[in-house]
């Protein structure tokens, strides 16, 4: 009796072991923010601080590589569903060459990437923190692809117009205009930068948008209105977002106050924003994308995608442990 009760047990224990490492289903028709989110060969997707591409009929998610806390490259993700995601390598990988400003050891934040129908190239901009120096550098690397999933190579790195550049995101607007939006002295400004033609360098066109100690911008445009999101300055924990609007990029820009709503609102739902991106085909559907970060293993940072929805004309975000595109219908 004892003998079977035994082999029940550790029947029982080894089916448990099973489920807890059997790989998470790979296909998924819904958002579930928070949760671990896994690519299409059942790894964790490690694309953080992160952007879209909308190209081509397909979406591209940039985002960084992580360790436990290395900053290991920048990886890329494809998908046609905004759910489901091929993992496509890495967009740029690290540099082998010590002396190089990409090097391990170094960092590299925030990519985004963009596409320049002129030249036909895609063109990758980040934070970049040269090796062994900690947040000093403060600048911006820029590289390049003529294909969307890389290899990219890497081109240089620059202070725009003197300006420290750490947090960042880039804007392509209506008329093929592309912007460089980012956190300067020490994180005290945001300013922002229109590109040049090829979108590689920085114009002198450079303005301060405003002086709120704010980072992590995210940007979307709605009836002719611009919409900012941003965080507060808190290294990795979360604090109080908030939305500023303007009619044009170049300011002024109106502070509204803090979009998100329900419980953790005010801080952004334990999460820091990085991206907003229109979902095709779709009219004023915007998902706002942030990071959950997790400084003691940063590689298991969570996601969380919410729907951008428009309360007397105003965006809220919401939080919803699981959605669907069907909340755009209604
Ligand atoms: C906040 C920034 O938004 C992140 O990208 C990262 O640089 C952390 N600070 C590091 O503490």
């Amino acid at each position: 009796m004892k003998i079977i009760q035994l082999a029940t047990a550790a029947l029982i224990l080894w089916v448990n072991v099973c489920l807890a490492q059997a790989p998470e289903p790979k296909s998924t028709a819904s958002f579930k923010p928070g949760e671990r989110w896994y690519d299409n060969k059942g790894e964790l997707i490690n694309a953080h601080g992160g952007g879209l591409l909308f190209d081509k009929g397909m979406y591209y998610w940039f985002g960084e590589k992580r360790g436990q806390s290395a900053s290991q490259g920048i990886s890329v993700y494809s998908s046609t569903d905004l759910h489901n995601w091929k993992a496509e390598g890495m967009a740029l990988e690290k540099s082998a060459d010590p002396q190089s400003e990409i090097a391990v050891g170094g960092l590299m934040e925030r990519p985004k990437v963009i596409y320049n129908p002129k030249t036909k190239k895609y063109v990758m901009w980040f934070h970049l923190e040269l090796p062994r120096q900690g947040y000093k550098a403060a600048r911006a690397g820029v590289a390049v692809s003529d294909k969307v999933t890389g290899p990219y190579t890497y081109l240089n790195s620059f202070r725009p117009n003197g300006h420290m550049s750490r947090d960042m995101t880039l804007y392509v607007d209506d008329d093929g205009s592309a912007y460089h939006i980012y956190s300067a002295r020490e994180n005290y400004d945001l300013r922002i930068t229109k590109l040049t033609d090829d979108y590689l360098s920085a114009t002198t066109q450079d303005t301060l948008m405003f002086s709120n100690h704010r980072e992590a911008p995210a940007v979307f445009k709605k009836d002719k209105q611009y919409y900012l999101i941003t965080s507060g300055c808190t290294g990795w924990a979360p604090n109080q977002a908030s939305l500023h609007v303007a009619t044009s990029l170049f300011g002024p820009w109106k502070l509204i106050g803090d979009p998100m709503k329900g419980p953790m609102a005010d801080k952004t739902f334990d999460g820091q924003s990085t991206y907003i991106q229109p979902v095709q085909g779709k009219k004023d559907a915007f998902i706002f994308m942030a990071d959950r970060w997790n400084p003691k293993d940063l590689k298991d940072s969570r996601y969380l995608w919410l729907p951008i929805k428009f309360e007397n004309a105003q965006p809220v975000i919401e939080w919803m442990d699981e959605w669907d595109s069907t909340v755009w219908a209604k």
